[in-house]
Protein backbone atom coordinates (compact mmCIF):
# COMPACT_ATOMS: atom_id res chain seq x y z
CA UNK A 1 0.00 0.00 0.00
CA UNK A 2 1.07 3.42 -0.23
CA UNK A 3 0.05 6.64 1.20
CA UNK A 4 -1.50 7.43 -2.23
CA UNK A 5 -3.93 4.38 -2.21
CA UNK A 6 -4.50 3.00 1.19
CA UNK A 7 -7.99 4.05 3.14
CA UNK A 8 -8.20 6.51 5.51
CA UNK A 9 -7.91 5.75 8.92
CA UNK A 10 -10.15 7.68 11.16
CA UNK A 11 -8.16 10.30 12.99
CA UNK A 12 -8.94 8.93 16.79
CA UNK A 13 -6.08 11.04 18.89
CA UNK A 14 -6.98 14.83 18.40
CA UNK A 15 -7.60 16.44 22.18
CA UNK A 16 -9.46 19.24 22.33
CA UNK A 17 -7.41 20.86 25.17
CA UNK A 18 -9.76 23.12 26.69
CA UNK A 19 -13.91 22.63 25.22
CA UNK A 20 -14.51 25.68 27.62
CA UNK A 21 -12.38 28.06 25.95
CA UNK A 22 -13.00 27.14 22.42
CA UNK A 23 -14.71 30.14 21.97
CA UNK A 24 -11.75 33.17 22.16
CA UNK A 25 -11.93 35.16 25.04
CA UNK A 26 -11.94 38.17 22.88
CA UNK A 27 -12.51 38.54 18.60
CA UNK A 28 -9.02 38.66 16.76
CA UNK A 29 -8.67 42.70 17.00
CA UNK A 30 -11.10 43.13 19.40
CA UNK A 31 -8.38 45.57 21.45
CA UNK A 32 -9.59 48.56 23.25
CA UNK A 33 -8.88 51.77 22.39
CA UNK A 34 -9.92 54.48 24.36
CA UNK A 35 -10.09 58.10 23.54
CA UNK A 36 -7.23 60.46 24.55
CA UNK A 37 -8.50 61.44 27.83
CA UNK A 38 -5.50 59.47 30.10
CA UNK A 39 -2.81 62.23 31.21
CA UNK A 40 0.30 60.16 30.19
CA UNK A 41 -0.56 60.66 26.61
CA UNK A 42 1.82 63.14 25.00
CA UNK A 43 -0.12 66.19 23.53
CA UNK A 44 -0.02 65.93 19.72
CA UNK A 45 -1.13 68.12 17.09
CA UNK A 46 -4.92 68.45 17.51
CA UNK A 47 -5.59 67.18 14.51
CA UNK A 48 -4.04 64.00 14.94
CA UNK A 49 -6.59 61.88 17.01
CA UNK A 50 -4.19 60.30 19.92
CA UNK A 51 -5.73 56.63 20.63
CA UNK A 52 -4.88 54.61 23.80
CA UNK A 53 -4.16 51.02 22.65
CA UNK A 54 -5.03 48.87 25.58
CA UNK A 55 -1.66 46.13 26.79
CA UNK A 56 -0.60 44.09 29.01
CA UNK A 57 2.73 44.89 30.96
CA UNK A 58 4.55 42.54 32.47
CA UNK A 59 3.85 43.29 36.50
CA UNK A 60 0.21 42.14 35.10
CA UNK A 61 -1.24 45.39 34.73
CA UNK A 62 -2.19 46.88 31.98
CA UNK A 63 -0.88 50.26 29.78
CA UNK A 64 -1.89 52.71 27.42
CA UNK A 65 0.07 53.30 24.61
CA UNK A 66 -0.78 56.17 21.87
CA UNK A 67 -1.10 55.17 18.27
CA UNK A 68 -2.13 57.81 16.13
CA UNK A 69 -5.92 57.48 14.00
CA UNK A 70 -5.56 59.24 11.16
CA UNK A 71 -9.09 59.76 9.63
CA UNK A 72 -9.06 61.77 6.80
CA UNK A 73 -6.51 62.54 4.01
CA UNK A 74 -5.30 65.83 5.25
CA UNK A 75 -3.99 64.56 8.99
CA UNK A 76 -2.73 61.84 6.73
CA UNK A 77 -0.65 64.45 5.10
CA UNK A 78 0.48 66.25 7.91
CA UNK A 79 1.60 63.45 9.35
CA UNK A 80 3.37 61.78 6.72
CA UNK A 81 4.98 65.17 6.03
CA UNK A 82 6.02 65.95 9.42
CA UNK A 83 7.75 62.15 9.55
CA UNK A 84 9.63 62.92 6.11
CA UNK A 85 11.07 65.88 7.91
CA UNK A 86 12.28 64.02 11.26
CA UNK A 87 13.48 61.05 9.09
CA UNK A 88 15.83 63.67 7.14
CA UNK A 89 17.35 64.49 10.61
CA UNK A 90 17.30 61.08 11.99
CA UNK A 91 19.58 60.24 8.71
CA UNK A 92 21.98 62.67 8.82
CA UNK A 93 22.79 61.37 12.40
CA UNK A 94 26.29 59.24 12.76
CA UNK A 95 25.36 55.67 11.65
CA UNK A 96 26.71 54.62 15.12
CA UNK A 97 24.39 56.39 17.32
CA UNK A 98 21.48 55.20 15.00
CA UNK A 99 22.81 51.49 15.58
CA UNK A 100 23.32 52.50 19.64
CA UNK A 101 20.04 52.91 19.58
CA UNK A 102 19.37 49.42 18.17
CA UNK A 103 21.19 47.59 20.60
CA UNK A 104 19.28 48.87 23.59
CA UNK A 105 16.02 48.08 21.53
CA UNK A 106 17.31 44.42 21.50
CA UNK A 107 17.00 44.95 25.42
CA UNK A 108 14.07 46.18 25.57
CA UNK A 109 12.32 43.60 23.75
CA UNK A 110 14.13 40.85 25.80
CA UNK A 111 12.77 42.87 28.64
CA UNK A 112 9.11 42.73 27.44
CA UNK A 113 9.23 39.05 26.31
CA UNK A 114 6.65 37.96 28.45
CA UNK A 115 4.22 41.25 27.02
CA UNK A 116 4.88 39.80 23.99
CA UNK A 117 3.96 36.81 24.25
CA UNK A 118 1.06 37.67 26.05
CA UNK A 119 -0.19 40.09 22.63
CA UNK A 120 0.75 37.46 20.51
CA UNK A 121 -1.34 34.56 21.82
CA UNK A 122 -4.34 37.21 22.08
CA UNK A 123 -4.51 38.66 19.07
CA UNK A 124 -2.53 36.11 16.91
CA UNK A 125 -3.41 32.95 18.80
CA UNK A 126 0.33 32.18 18.95
CA UNK A 127 1.44 29.47 21.68
CA UNK A 128 4.31 30.23 23.48
CA UNK A 129 6.71 27.54 21.60
CA UNK A 130 5.55 29.56 18.01
CA UNK A 131 5.59 33.01 19.77
CA UNK A 132 8.58 32.68 22.10
CA UNK A 133 11.19 32.48 18.92
CA UNK A 134 9.75 35.26 16.95
CA UNK A 135 10.82 37.48 20.23
CA UNK A 136 14.58 35.98 19.93
CA UNK A 137 14.04 36.92 16.20
CA UNK A 138 13.21 40.61 16.85
CA UNK A 139 16.38 40.90 19.21
CA UNK A 140 18.66 39.46 16.76
CA UNK A 141 17.40 42.04 14.21
CA UNK A 142 18.11 44.67 16.55
CA UNK A 143 21.57 43.53 16.96
CA UNK A 144 22.29 42.19 13.17
CA UNK A 145 20.85 45.18 11.29
CA UNK A 146 23.14 47.77 13.99
CA UNK A 147 25.92 45.77 13.25
CA UNK A 148 24.95 46.61 9.21
CA UNK A 149 24.52 50.08 10.24
CA UNK A 150 27.95 50.82 11.54
CA UNK A 151 29.26 49.58 8.12
CA UNK A 152 26.85 51.89 6.16
CA UNK A 153 29.51 54.87 7.17
CA UNK A 154 32.62 52.82 6.32
CA UNK A 155 32.60 52.57 2.36
CA UNK A 156 35.08 54.36 0.43
CA UNK A 157 34.39 56.78 -1.93
CA UNK A 158 30.48 56.23 -1.75
CA UNK A 159 27.85 57.54 0.18
CA UNK A 160 24.95 55.95 1.27
CA UNK A 161 21.79 57.93 1.22
CA UNK A 162 18.82 56.55 2.90
CA UNK A 163 15.30 57.51 2.19
CA UNK A 164 13.46 59.59 4.46
CA UNK A 165 10.02 57.75 5.21
CA UNK A 166 9.61 53.91 4.92
CA UNK A 167 6.40 52.95 4.96
CA UNK A 168 6.02 49.19 6.79
CA UNK A 169 2.76 47.57 6.39
CA UNK A 170 3.51 44.02 8.29
CA UNK A 171 0.92 40.82 8.36
CA UNK A 172 -0.53 39.11 11.46
CA UNK A 173 0.97 35.98 11.34
CA UNK A 174 4.67 36.95 12.60
CA UNK A 175 3.06 40.07 14.53
CA UNK A 176 6.12 40.87 16.48
CA UNK A 177 8.96 39.66 14.40
CA UNK A 178 8.28 40.88 11.07
CA UNK A 179 7.23 44.61 11.94
CA UNK A 180 10.14 44.60 13.93
CA UNK A 181 12.42 43.52 11.73
CA UNK A 182 11.27 46.03 9.11
CA UNK A 183 11.07 48.70 11.23
CA UNK A 184 14.12 48.12 12.79
CA UNK A 185 16.01 47.62 9.44
CA UNK A 186 14.59 51.12 7.92
CA UNK A 187 15.21 53.15 11.20
CA UNK A 188 19.01 51.18 11.15
CA UNK A 189 19.51 52.55 7.45
CA UNK A 190 18.52 55.82 8.94
CA UNK A 191 14.86 56.19 7.81
CA UNK A 192 12.07 57.66 9.29
CA UNK A 193 8.85 55.14 9.89
CA UNK A 194 5.21 54.87 9.79
CA UNK A 195 4.18 51.17 10.64
CA UNK A 196 0.96 50.30 10.37
CA UNK A 197 0.46 47.19 11.78
CA UNK A 198 -1.95 44.41 10.42
CA UNK A 199 -5.33 44.84 11.66
CA UNK A 200 -5.85 41.88 14.08
CA UNK A 201 -2.42 42.70 15.59
CA UNK A 202 -2.36 46.35 16.32
CA UNK A 203 -1.52 45.61 20.27
CA UNK A 204 1.44 43.42 18.91
CA UNK A 205 2.70 46.59 17.02
CA UNK A 206 2.00 48.95 20.04
CA UNK A 207 3.91 47.34 22.37
CA UNK A 208 6.69 47.03 19.51
CA UNK A 209 6.69 50.83 19.12
CA UNK A 210 6.27 51.41 22.69
CA UNK A 211 9.38 48.87 23.50
CA UNK A 212 11.40 51.05 20.56
CA UNK A 213 10.62 54.34 21.66
CA UNK A 214 11.90 53.57 25.18
CA UNK A 215 15.11 52.68 23.48
CA UNK A 216 15.64 55.78 22.16
CA UNK A 217 14.16 55.91 18.85
CA UNK A 218 12.65 59.63 18.55
CA UNK A 219 8.29 59.09 18.81
CA UNK A 220 8.39 61.30 15.50
CA UNK A 221 11.03 59.16 14.28
CA UNK A 222 8.73 56.20 14.18
CA UNK A 223 5.20 56.86 14.18
CA UNK A 224 2.14 54.02 15.04
CA UNK A 225 -0.64 54.42 13.02
CA UNK A 226 -4.09 53.05 12.66
CA UNK A 227 -5.92 53.59 9.22
CA UNK A 228 -8.93 52.10 7.69
CA UNK A 229 -7.71 50.79 4.63
CA UNK A 230 -11.04 50.45 2.96
CA UNK A 231 -11.10 54.54 2.92
CA UNK A 232 -7.51 55.79 3.45
CA UNK A 233 -5.52 52.66 2.52
CA UNK A 234 -4.94 53.67 -0.52
CA UNK A 235 -4.04 57.13 0.35
CA UNK A 236 -1.34 55.65 2.51
CA UNK A 237 0.21 54.02 0.15
CA UNK A 238 0.30 55.95 -2.80
CA UNK A 239 1.36 59.04 -0.74
CA UNK A 240 3.75 61.03 -2.58
CA UNK A 241 6.05 61.43 1.12
CA UNK A 242 6.21 57.90 1.53
CA UNK A 243 9.45 57.11 -0.18
CA UNK A 244 9.61 53.30 0.33
CA UNK A 245 6.54 50.61 1.50
CA UNK A 246 7.43 47.72 3.23
CA UNK A 247 5.23 44.80 2.66
CA UNK A 248 4.74 41.16 3.75
CA UNK A 249 1.30 40.05 2.91
CA UNK A 250 0.02 38.15 -0.47
CA UNK A 251 1.34 38.56 -3.58
CA UNK A 252 -2.13 40.24 -4.71
CA UNK A 253 -1.82 42.96 -1.84
CA UNK A 254 1.81 44.08 -3.51
CA UNK A 255 0.05 44.08 -6.83
CA UNK A 256 -2.83 46.20 -5.41
CA UNK A 257 -0.13 48.49 -3.82
CA UNK A 258 1.32 48.72 -7.56
CA UNK A 259 -2.20 49.29 -9.16
CA UNK A 260 -2.29 52.63 -6.34
CA UNK A 261 1.22 53.69 -7.07
CA UNK A 262 2.33 52.04 -10.43
CA UNK A 263 6.24 53.76 -9.87
CA UNK A 264 5.95 52.76 -6.04
CA UNK A 265 9.26 51.34 -4.43
CA UNK A 266 8.17 48.47 -2.99
CA UNK A 267 10.24 45.61 -1.15
CA UNK A 268 7.73 43.00 -0.64
CA UNK A 269 7.76 39.24 0.90
CA UNK A 270 4.97 37.64 -0.18
CA UNK A 271 3.06 33.90 -0.46
CA UNK A 272 4.64 30.52 -0.98
CA UNK A 273 3.71 26.98 -2.00
CA UNK A 274 6.58 25.34 -0.43
CA UNK A 275 7.36 21.47 -0.31
CA UNK A 276 9.56 19.12 1.84
CA UNK A 277 11.39 16.33 -0.96
CA UNK A 278 11.84 12.87 0.81
CA UNK A 279 14.19 10.65 -0.42
CA UNK A 280 14.54 7.12 0.36
CA UNK A 281 18.45 7.75 1.66
CA UNK A 282 16.62 10.22 3.95
CA UNK A 283 16.69 9.68 8.20
CA UNK A 284 12.92 8.79 8.23
CA UNK A 285 12.18 10.20 11.71
CA UNK A 286 13.95 13.50 11.04
CA UNK A 287 11.89 13.74 8.14
CA UNK A 288 8.72 13.07 9.39
CA UNK A 289 9.30 15.83 12.69
CA UNK A 290 10.13 18.19 10.39
CA UNK A 291 7.44 17.98 8.12
CA UNK A 292 4.80 18.08 10.92
CA UNK A 293 6.22 21.04 12.32
CA UNK A 294 6.88 23.00 9.10
CA UNK A 295 2.91 22.13 8.42
CA UNK A 296 1.29 22.98 11.05
CA UNK A 297 3.48 25.36 13.31
CA UNK A 298 0.88 27.80 13.74
CA UNK A 299 -1.72 26.01 12.23
CA UNK A 300 0.31 26.79 8.64
CA UNK A 301 -0.64 29.94 8.45
CA UNK A 302 3.08 30.77 7.80
CA UNK A 303 4.62 32.02 4.05
CA UNK A 304 7.54 29.55 4.68
CA UNK A 305 4.95 26.71 5.79
CA UNK A 306 5.38 23.40 4.42
CA UNK A 307 1.68 22.46 2.61
CA UNK A 308 3.18 19.68 0.25
CA UNK A 309 5.17 16.95 0.95
CA UNK A 310 6.91 14.88 -1.84
CA UNK A 311 7.25 10.92 -1.44
CA UNK A 312 10.33 9.83 -3.93
CA UNK A 313 10.69 5.98 -5.16
CA UNK A 314 10.32 3.97 -2.31
CA UNK A 315 9.30 6.10 0.70
CA UNK A 316 6.06 6.59 -0.76
CA UNK A 317 5.26 3.22 0.03
CA UNK A 318 7.23 2.85 3.29
CA UNK A 319 4.30 1.72 5.55
CA UNK A 320 7.04 2.71 8.61
CA UNK A 321 7.03 6.41 7.29
CA UNK A 322 2.74 6.59 6.68
CA UNK A 323 2.31 5.17 9.63
CA UNK A 324 4.93 7.63 11.51
CA UNK A 325 3.62 10.61 10.11
CA UNK A 326 -0.14 10.09 10.43
CA UNK A 327 0.82 8.88 14.14
CA UNK A 328 2.50 12.44 14.67
CA UNK A 329 0.49 14.43 13.05
CA UNK A 330 -3.14 13.16 14.68
CA UNK A 331 -1.24 13.40 18.49
CA UNK A 332 -0.67 17.17 17.76
CA UNK A 333 -3.09 18.97 20.69
CA UNK A 334 -5.07 21.27 19.04
CA UNK A 335 -6.42 23.97 21.40
CA UNK A 336 -6.07 27.71 21.98
CA UNK A 337 -2.58 29.03 23.21
CA UNK A 338 -3.68 30.03 26.34
CA UNK A 339 -3.78 26.36 27.50
CA UNK A 340 -0.78 24.93 28.12
CA UNK A 341 -0.09 21.82 26.03
CA UNK A 342 -1.41 22.59 22.86
CA UNK A 343 0.91 22.56 19.89
CA UNK A 344 -1.55 24.12 17.02
CA UNK A 345 -3.66 27.21 17.85
CA UNK A 346 -6.56 29.02 16.06
CA UNK A 347 -6.82 30.39 12.77
CA UNK A 348 -6.94 34.08 12.86
CA UNK A 349 -10.13 34.76 11.19
CA UNK A 350 -12.62 31.50 10.83
CA UNK A 351 -11.75 29.55 7.62
CA UNK A 352 -13.50 30.89 4.55
CA UNK A 353 -12.61 31.07 0.89
CA UNK A 354 -9.58 28.99 -0.62
CA UNK A 355 -8.51 27.44 2.81
CA UNK A 356 -12.30 26.68 3.77
CA UNK A 357 -12.33 24.62 0.80
CA UNK A 358 -8.40 22.93 0.86
CA UNK A 359 -10.27 21.89 4.39
CA UNK A 360 -13.06 20.34 3.34
CA UNK A 361 -13.09 19.62 -0.10
CA UNK A 362 -11.13 16.44 -2.13
CA UNK A 363 -10.23 16.75 -5.49
CA UNK A 364 -10.22 14.02 -8.16
CA UNK A 365 -7.79 11.46 -6.76
CA UNK A 366 -7.53 12.58 -3.67
CA UNK A 367 -8.51 10.83 0.07
CA UNK A 368 -7.94 12.13 3.24
CA UNK A 369 -5.29 10.31 5.14
CA UNK A 370 -6.19 12.47 8.17
CA UNK A 371 -9.62 14.52 7.20
CA UNK A 372 -9.59 17.89 9.46
CA UNK A 373 -12.42 18.65 12.20
CA UNK A 374 -13.82 21.79 13.02
CA UNK A 375 -13.45 21.77 16.95
CA UNK A 376 -15.35 25.14 17.43
CA UNK A 377 -18.44 26.84 16.08
CA UNK A 378 -16.89 29.90 15.03
CA UNK A 379 -14.29 27.58 12.42
CA UNK A 380 -11.05 29.07 13.92
CA UNK A 381 -9.72 25.62 15.41
CA UNK A 382 -9.33 22.97 13.41
CA UNK A 383 -7.87 19.44 13.65
CA UNK A 384 -4.99 18.95 11.12
CA UNK A 385 -5.57 17.64 8.17
CA UNK A 386 -3.45 15.39 5.72
CA UNK A 387 -4.69 14.91 2.06
CA UNK A 388 -3.36 11.95 -0.21
CA UNK A 389 -3.69 11.53 -3.94
CA UNK A 390 -2.37 15.04 -4.91
CA UNK A 391 -2.14 15.28 -8.21
CA UNK A 392 0.26 17.83 -10.61
CA UNK A 393 -1.65 21.15 -11.14
CA UNK A 394 -4.31 20.49 -8.79
CA UNK A 395 -5.61 23.39 -6.55
CA UNK A 396 -3.71 21.40 -3.25
CA UNK A 397 -0.83 21.33 -5.81
CA UNK A 398 -0.56 25.06 -6.48
CA UNK A 399 -2.63 27.18 -4.27
CA UNK A 400 -1.35 28.48 -0.89
CA UNK A 401 -4.47 27.94 1.47
CA UNK A 402 -2.52 29.23 4.36
CA UNK A 403 -4.17 26.73 7.24
CA UNK A 404 -3.74 23.17 8.68
CA UNK A 405 -3.63 21.05 5.28
CA UNK A 406 -1.02 19.23 4.22
CA UNK A 407 -1.10 17.70 0.63
CA UNK A 408 0.96 14.17 0.12
CA UNK A 409 2.59 14.02 -3.32
CA UNK A 410 4.46 11.07 -4.92
CA UNK A 411 7.29 11.05 -7.78
CA UNK A 412 8.89 8.28 -9.17
CA UNK A 413 12.69 10.03 -8.97
CA UNK A 414 14.08 13.18 -7.65
CA UNK A 415 14.04 14.43 -10.75
CA UNK A 416 10.35 14.53 -11.09
CA UNK A 417 9.64 15.47 -7.42
CA UNK A 418 11.82 18.50 -8.52
CA UNK A 419 9.74 19.26 -11.17
CA UNK A 420 7.11 19.04 -9.09
CA UNK A 421 8.15 21.63 -6.39
CA UNK A 422 8.62 23.69 -9.28
CA UNK A 423 5.49 23.95 -11.32
CA UNK A 424 4.09 26.44 -8.62
CA UNK A 425 3.91 30.47 -8.81
CA UNK A 426 6.07 30.55 -6.20
CA UNK A 427 9.27 30.25 -4.63
CA UNK A 428 10.03 30.97 -1.32
CA UNK A 429 10.45 27.88 0.50
CA UNK A 430 11.84 24.40 -0.34
CA UNK A 431 12.83 21.10 1.96
CA UNK A 432 15.09 18.09 1.09
CA UNK A 433 15.51 15.23 3.44
CA UNK A 434 17.98 13.29 1.98
CA UNK A 435 21.38 11.77 3.43
CA UNK A 436 22.95 11.34 -0.10
CA UNK A 437 25.30 14.32 -1.00
CA UNK A 438 24.23 13.63 -5.31
CA UNK A 439 20.78 14.51 -4.23
CA UNK A 440 21.83 17.16 -2.50
CA UNK A 441 23.60 18.91 -4.97
CA UNK A 442 21.35 17.73 -7.89
CA UNK A 443 18.20 19.28 -5.53
CA UNK A 444 20.29 22.43 -5.24
CA UNK A 445 21.15 23.04 -8.74
CA UNK A 446 17.56 22.96 -9.63
CA UNK A 447 14.97 23.60 -6.89
CA UNK A 448 14.01 27.59 -7.22
CA UNK A 449 13.34 28.94 -4.18
CA UNK A 450 14.78 31.60 -2.02
CA UNK A 451 15.50 29.67 1.01
CA UNK A 452 16.74 25.77 0.66
CA UNK A 453 16.70 23.74 3.90
CA UNK A 454 18.51 20.71 3.72
CA UNK A 455 17.20 18.19 6.85
CA UNK A 456 15.83 20.64 8.41
CA UNK A 457 12.08 22.31 8.55
CA UNK A 458 11.01 25.09 5.94
CA UNK A 459 10.37 27.52 8.78
CA UNK A 460 12.03 29.66 10.90
CA UNK A 461 14.80 31.52 9.25
CA UNK A 462 17.76 32.72 11.49
CA UNK A 463 18.69 36.15 10.93
CA UNK A 464 21.68 36.17 9.42
CA UNK A 465 22.81 32.33 9.36
CA UNK A 466 19.43 32.12 6.91
CA UNK A 467 18.67 35.17 4.77
CA UNK A 468 15.21 35.20 3.89
CA UNK A 469 13.47 35.96 1.25
CA UNK A 470 11.93 34.73 -2.20
CA UNK A 471 11.77 33.74 -5.59
CA UNK A 472 8.98 34.20 -8.54
CA UNK A 473 5.84 35.81 -7.16
CA UNK A 474 7.11 35.52 -3.70
CA UNK A 475 9.23 38.61 -3.82
CA UNK A 476 8.43 41.74 -4.96
CA UNK A 477 10.67 44.33 -5.85
CA UNK A 478 14.56 44.22 -5.53
CA UNK A 479 14.33 41.33 -4.17
CA UNK A 480 16.47 41.58 -0.79
CA UNK A 481 16.90 39.53 1.85
CA UNK A 482 15.47 39.76 5.66
CA UNK A 483 18.08 39.23 7.68
CA UNK A 484 20.92 39.32 5.73
CA UNK A 485 23.93 41.09 4.49
CA UNK A 486 22.61 43.27 1.76
CA UNK A 487 19.22 44.22 3.25
CA UNK A 488 19.61 47.62 4.02
CA UNK A 489 20.76 48.33 0.88
CA UNK A 490 17.66 48.38 -0.37
CA UNK A 491 16.34 50.94 1.58
CA UNK A 492 18.15 53.85 0.26
CA UNK A 493 20.58 54.71 -2.48
CA UNK A 494 24.08 55.09 -3.29
CA UNK A 495 25.94 57.82 -4.52
CA UNK A 496 29.60 59.35 -4.78
CA UNK A 497 30.62 60.46 -1.56
CA UNK A 498 32.14 64.30 -1.62
CA UNK A 499 35.63 64.91 -1.76
CA UNK A 500 37.61 65.43 1.15
CA UNK A 501 39.51 68.57 1.66
N1 LIG B 1 10.96 34.28 8.45
C1 LIG B 1 9.86 33.40 8.70
C2 LIG B 1 10.28 31.98 8.63
O1 LIG B 1 11.39 31.70 8.25
C3 LIG B 1 8.73 33.65 7.76
O2 LIG B 1 8.43 34.99 7.62
O3 LIG B 1 9.51 31.13 8.95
Amino acid sequence: ASLADVDAPAPTRHRVADRHAAVPPSAPGAFTNTPDSDPAVPEHRATVREVLVRVPTSDLGTAGIAAARIEDATTLDEVLQDARRAGAAWGARPAAERAAVLDRAADVLESRRADLLEVMASEAGKTVDQGDPEVSEAVDFAHWYAELARGLDHVDGARFVPDALTLVTPPWNFPVAIPAGSTLAALAAGSAVVLKPAGPAERCGAVLADALWEAGVPRDVLRLVQVDEGTLGRDLVAHRAVDRVVLTGAYETAELFRRFRPDLPLLAETSGKNAIVVTPSADLDLAVRDVVASAFGHAGQKCSAASLVVLVGSVATSRRFRSQLLDAVSSLVVGLPQVARAQVGPLIEPASGKLLTGLTELEPGQRWALAPRRLDDAGRLWTPGVVTGVRRGSRTHRTEYFGPVLGVMTAATLDEAIDLVNDVDYGLTSGLHSLDADEVGVWLDRVEAGNLYVNRGTTGAVVRRQPFGGWKRSAVGPGAKAGGPSYLLGLGSWTSAPATT
